[in-house]
């Protein structure tokens, strides 16, 4: 095991802020998990999880020791009457993932492609597109707590699944009473990807490639491939222009106050919730408060999608993570004066 200091960390963050990890060990098995936990160095050590890297601000230098998980394997694990099992390394991308699924006659991940990030990272805050949650399709994960070392196995409803949300986004001295962020790594994740696989529709971007490209039934790899355009349209490339993707949660309302809100705004964009809840579009909020291609220093709101923030320095000159933030909470503090609504950043801040 190699414990790499200094380590910069600006292509692995999506944003492509500059700050370094002051000591990293790449996580390639459960094996070098051991060898971290077992090292009297080490193990004592307050620790970071890095996947992707695609859904976390880093507002300085990372002190705690940085676990780059980096296990691969794609496979058929097995099948049950109605599904088809399929596990992935926690390092493996997420995108490649779907597409390998779709290439192998495995249907069911398509509304998820081209999201950024890793497998590992992707039931952490439950992604979620185009009518599908990571939930939907989810069979169980393999994760080692950090503290025994003691490897575990989570079904569904031990994740604790929520809109972008699990119970490895809380501290278990939180709301949820039980966490574990920052206390489990997750190795491997299983999908169940439905053997008698049926579109998931009704998406008004999805209607609309429908209409156009006269198909009443498409299949999944159409599916795929309409995704893929729907989102590089209006989603910015993490290779080209940094970003974390949607910056923040589309708050949830009560149906009073959203006809408050109509009332004073009757444009606003919202769909109502099973539980009889409404959720607002919070890219429509910031949009309203007029923040649609603004910048402060090199942070900015991105031109297509409201919803999305980034980095207007590229490479040679990025933003920084308090230049995000300082964003951010600006955005709040305006969607707050006029709607009464708080919005809640997605993103990690580190
Ligand atoms: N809108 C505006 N102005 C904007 C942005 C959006 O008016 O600048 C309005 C539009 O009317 C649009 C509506 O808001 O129809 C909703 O926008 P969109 O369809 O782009 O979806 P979203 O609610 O902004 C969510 C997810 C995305 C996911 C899309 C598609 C969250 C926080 N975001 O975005 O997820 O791809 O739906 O399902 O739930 C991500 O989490 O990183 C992400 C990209």
């Amino acid at each position: 095991m190699l414990v790499e200091k200094n380590v910069p960390l600006q292509s692995c963050n999506t944003f492509g802020i500059v700050a370094k990890a002051l000591s990293l060990v790449r996580i390639t098995s459960e094996a070098d998990i051991a060898a971290v936990l077992q090292d009297p160095a080490l193990q004592a050590l307050p620790k970071f999880i890095l996947g992707g890297g695609s859904n976390i601000v880093l507002t300085g230098d990372v002190k705690p020791l940085v676990l780059k998980v980096e296990i691969m394997g794609k496979r058929l694990a097995g099948e049950t009457a109605r599904d088809w099992i399929v596990e992935a390394g926690a390092g493996e991308s997420w995108h490649e993932l779907v597409s390998w699924t779709l290439q192998n006659g495995f249907p069911g991940l398509e509304n998820l492609a081209l999201i950024p990030g890793t497998v590992g990272a992707s039931p952490v805050q439950n992604i979620g597109a185009y009518g599908v949650e990571l939930q939907d399709r989810f069979d169980s994960l393999d994760a080692v707590d950090l503290t025994t070392g003691q490897p575990f196995t989570l079904n569904a409803a031990q994740c604790a699944f929520g809109y972008r949300d699990s119970v490895f986004k809380h501290a278990s001295s939180g709301a949820a009473g039980f966490g574990l962020a920052g206390k489990a790594l997750i190795t491997r994740v299983r999908f169940l990807l439905p053997k008698a696989w049926k579109p998931v529709l009704g998406y008004a971007d999805i209607d609309k490639k429908m209409l156009l490209r006269k198909v009443d039934v498409p299949d999944a790899l159409q599916i795929y491939e309409w995704i893929c355009e729907i989102r590089r349209a209006k989603l910015p490339d993490p290779k080209v222009i940094g970003n974390a993707g949607s910056f923040f949660k589309n708050p949830t309302v009560s149906p009073e106050q959203c006809a408050d809100i109509i009332q004073r705004d009757p444009k606003i964009v919202y769909y109502q919730l099973a539980d009889g809840s409404v959720k607002l579009a919070a890219g429509w909020l910031i949009d309203a408060c007029g923040w649609k291609g603004k910048s402060i220093g090199n942070a900015g709101v991105y031109d297509k999608q409201a919803l999305v923030l980034v980095n207007r320095g590229g490479s040679a000159n990025p933003v920084t993570g308090g230049e995000v933030m300082t964003l951010a909470k600006a955005i709040q503090t305006s969607v707050y004066e006029r709607f009464g609504l708080r919005l809640e950043p997605e993103p990690v801040v580190v």
